[in-house]
């Protein structure tokens, strides 16, 4: 990968290139049709990304411009104006003999670098099992937009709903790459859970693990209580430890974008309080914002980003922890000293595997963590 951004590169690990590909998700994909490939992609670098080029295999499509308005995303981004036209939209056939579909970024100096594959063998081998999942999660409830916008800071009830069969998959895949073997997993807690939409995959992918939630957040604890499956146990818990769960129950912990909620004290206590109810041999997964978010939310404050990287953690201004606008970050060297009574796994940069850009990321860009724990050697 080439280093396209003009910031200091003696710390540059983290990908520059920041993507999503909205549609079309992998269980949602139509054979020997036209599907819509959609999403947004910017360089948080001094180059602008001026198209896409698309191959079917070796076969080339075509070259896509990326100019489409997204708002949404350029507001997050106030750095880089390119972020604000990051949008593209094009159809491509999808046949069922295709093995993968291939995506290269072209920058406005004509340079390119690959950007992701698209799995269609993939998909087409697993298309049955993939529209039982989809009958099965159209009879699940699905939360208000206004419950949505509390835990994915949008109002989009279909992306939402759309977003967990992938989602639980791409969670799947860091489990699976960190030596974690699933038929191992009988019960699991999804600590930060929201409306329980990891669940509900979980739910759907894996009937045989007893699945807990518990989240803060009364309003989406209630509704999660209402809503979900039975066979879904939710719990409302305290900005403080303790969980109800009696000691040793689970074999997995997750927690998908919480402790980039809670500041350093609190989550050396919840460390404490989930290695409790972890049993020995147990998994915790998490995400958490790494160095590309630090240069995002500081662009302006080069003493932060200092601080940061000097540091390995900073904590923003607000004091309102657990919910969304306050905000932490970490590095991996720092992440491994806060967690040093387990032991690392599983690091996913940005998300992404080996090296490659994985698509309908569990936390949008987010570093992705698994760490065992073996008890207090
Ligand atoms: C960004 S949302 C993510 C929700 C969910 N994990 C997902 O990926 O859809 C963060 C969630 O963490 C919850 N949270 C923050 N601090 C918490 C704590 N100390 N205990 C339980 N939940 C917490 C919030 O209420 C919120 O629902």
């Amino acid at each position: 990968m080439q280093n396209t951004t003009d910031f200091p590169t003696k710390t540059l690990k983290y990908d520059p290139i920041i993507y999503s590909l909205e549609t079309p998700k992998y269980h949602l994909l139509q054979f020997d049709a036209n599907n819509r490939f959609a999403g947004w992609v910017f360089n948080f670098g001094k180059l602008k990304i001026n198209s896409i080029n698309v191959y079917n295999d070796e076969q080339f499509v075509g070259n896509f411009i990326v100019d489409g308005l997204r708002e949404d995303v350029g507001g997050h981004v106030p750095s880089i104006a390119a972020a604000k036209t990051c949008g593209f939209a094009f159809d491509i056939k999808i046949s069922k003999t295709l093995k993968k579909v291939l995506f290269e970024i072209v920058f406005d100096d004509a340079s390119k670098e690959p950007f992701f594959e698209f799995d269609v063998a993939n998909a087409f081998s697993q298309r049955v099992y993939f529209k039982k999942l989809r009958q099965e999660i159209t009879a699940i409830h699905k939360p208000a937009g206004e419950l949505v916008y509390l835990t994915q800071g949008h109002y989009h009830v279909e992306e939402y709903q759309n977003s967990i069969i992938p989602g639980v998959l791409n969670m799947r895949q860091y489990l699976e790459h960190s030596g974690v073997d699933l038929n191992n997993i009988h019960s699991l807690l999804d600590f930060g859970c929201g409306s329980g939409r990891y669940l509900v995959g979980w739910h759907l992918i894996a009937p045989h693990i007893a699945l807990h939630g518990c989240d803060l957040n009364t309003t989406l604890m209630s509704w999660a209580q209402n809503n979900l499956p039975n066979q879904i146990k939710c719990l409302k818990n305290n900005l403080i430890p303790p969980l109800s769960y009696p000691d040793n129950q689970f074999e997995l912990i997750y927690f998908i974008s919480v402790f980039t909620h809670l500041s350093l004290n609190l989550q050396k206590i919840w460390i404490q309080e989930l290695k409790r109810i972890l049993k020995v041999g147990g998994y915790i997964l998490l995400t958490l914002h790494g160095e590309f978010y630090v240069r995002n939310c500081f662009w302006q404050e080069s003493d932060k980003i200092e601080e940061f990287l000097s540091s390995g953690f900073i904590k923003n201004a607000s004091d309102d922890e657990g919910a969304n606008l306050c905000g932490t970050y970490h590095t991996p060297a720092f992440v491994e000293e806060l967690f040093q009574e387990f032991q690392l796994v599983g690091y996913f940069p940005n998300g992404r595997i080996n090296q490659h850009r994985t698509l309908f990321q569990i936390a949008q860009s987010q570093d992705v963590y698994v760490f065992q724990y073996n008890g207090n050697e």
